[in-house]
């Protein structure tokens, strides 16, 4: 399959490109768009033979339900069964934004889609791109993120294309994603309300709405074997190079010695910005320390470059568990298949 190239920098300049994504989803094939997290792979919600080519182009689990992204409030109303007085005001704070909310689905939510659960995911983004192409194709587009199943999700169009070309019907060219990690996922569907994924969005700035809020077990540690996991993402192997990631905590300094005393072909450090110098193995930096938002932002693509220099082993550095932090630090003990070395 030949895979479309649609430049769409600007929703008003770009519109003929965007009209032609638009045709494309309302005919049953796929998209990968654009959004302030990663890009999407997008498919019409209710089209059952365009979701299935959704988890035929990733190689996803098929246990695995999707996001279903919105434009405004009305459509996503019309996806649920019931729309709690707090899911309004999760909408009206964090809408449009990188938070995904999880409710009891509607009728019309096709089973693939929500993998089989009563219950169904959903986001309205806030890059333009990505609500234009909804608006315009009048339809939710189900969307998980526009990689192969496991690897890193992908922050530029190129990297879709690294993982998709010749398996999509098209791709919006349109810039690297701002916020770099996936959005929040909040489950509205248990008393209390429970954070299964950290992302752009804080669990600092949920506590603010849902005070009883808990955070998920899988979120800071493995779920055990054939473990019941609330969101079936969490328990595959995730956001992985081909490299094997090696987490280590413990100050620069014990990093340093422990790299150098393990220092071979194929040895590289994941490292924060200005560390470099310190180090003979090779490097990748993944922001300076003290910005989450920048960590954020870099760390699917530094996790990328690691595979293109031929990195077999990579020793990280650790980050904080702060703010957008906490998201990715999750991310990256996924990559490292929860290998955490205390020095
Ligand atoms: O930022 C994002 O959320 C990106 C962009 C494209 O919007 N999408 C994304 O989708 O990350 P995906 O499929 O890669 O991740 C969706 C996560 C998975 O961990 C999945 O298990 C969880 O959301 N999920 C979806 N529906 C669920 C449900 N009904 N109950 C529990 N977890 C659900
Ligand atoms: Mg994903």
């Amino acid at each position: 399959m030949l895979t479309e190239r649609l430049s769409v920098y600007d929703v008003n300049k770009d519109s003929e490109a965007l009209l032609r994504a638009a045709e494309i989803i309302k005919n049953g094939g796929l998209v990968a768009m654009p959004t302030e997290t990663v890009y999407g792979l997008a498919a019409n919600t209710f089209n059952e033979k365009a979701i299935g080519d959704i988890f035929k182009a990733k190689g996803r689990p098929q246990d695995n339900p999707l996001i279903v992204h919105v434009s405004d409030i009305g459509m996503a109303k019309e996806l649920v069964s019931e729309f709690p007085e707090k899911a309004e005001e999760l909408a009206e704070k964090f809408w449009p934004g990188p938070f995904t909310m999880i409710l009891p689905k509607a009728d019309c939510i096709p089973s693939s889609v929500s993998a089989g659960l009563e219950t169904v995911a959903i986001r309205m983004p806030s890059n333009e791109v990505a609500r234009q192409l909804i608006a315009v194709s009048g339809l939710p587009l189900a969307a998980p993120s526009a990689n192969i199943s496991g690897s890193p999700s992908p922050t530029t169009a190129e990297d879709v294309l690294f993982d998709m070309d010749g398996k999509i019907d098209a791709v919006i060219m349109s810039g690297r994603c701002d916020v770099g990690v996936e959005s929040t996922v909040v489950t509205l569907a248990t008393d209390p309300p429970r954070l299964l994924r950290p992302g752009g969005v804080t669990l600092e700035q949920l506590r603010d709405v849902l005070p009883d809020i808990v955070v998920d077990k899988a979120v800071l540690s493995q779920p055990g074997k054939g473990c019941v996991v609330a969101s079936p993402g969490m328990k595959y192997k995730h956001y992985s190079p081909k490299a094997r990631v090696v987490m280590l905590e413990g100050d620069f300094e014990s990093f340093k010695t422990f790299v150098e005393a393990n220092k071979d072909e194929g040895v590289f450090a994941l490292v924060f910005d200005g560390e470099e110098a310190e180090l003979s193995v090779p490097c990748v930096s993944f922001g300076h320390k003290e910005d989450e938002f920048e960590q954020a932002a870099v760390l699917f693509k530094a996790l990328r470059e690691l595979d293109k220099l031929g990195c077999k082993v990579c020793y990280s550095r650790v980050p904080s568990k702060c703010g957008v932090g906490l998201a990715v630090y999750n991310r990256l003990i996924r990559a490292a298949a929860f290998e955490v070395i205390e020095l």
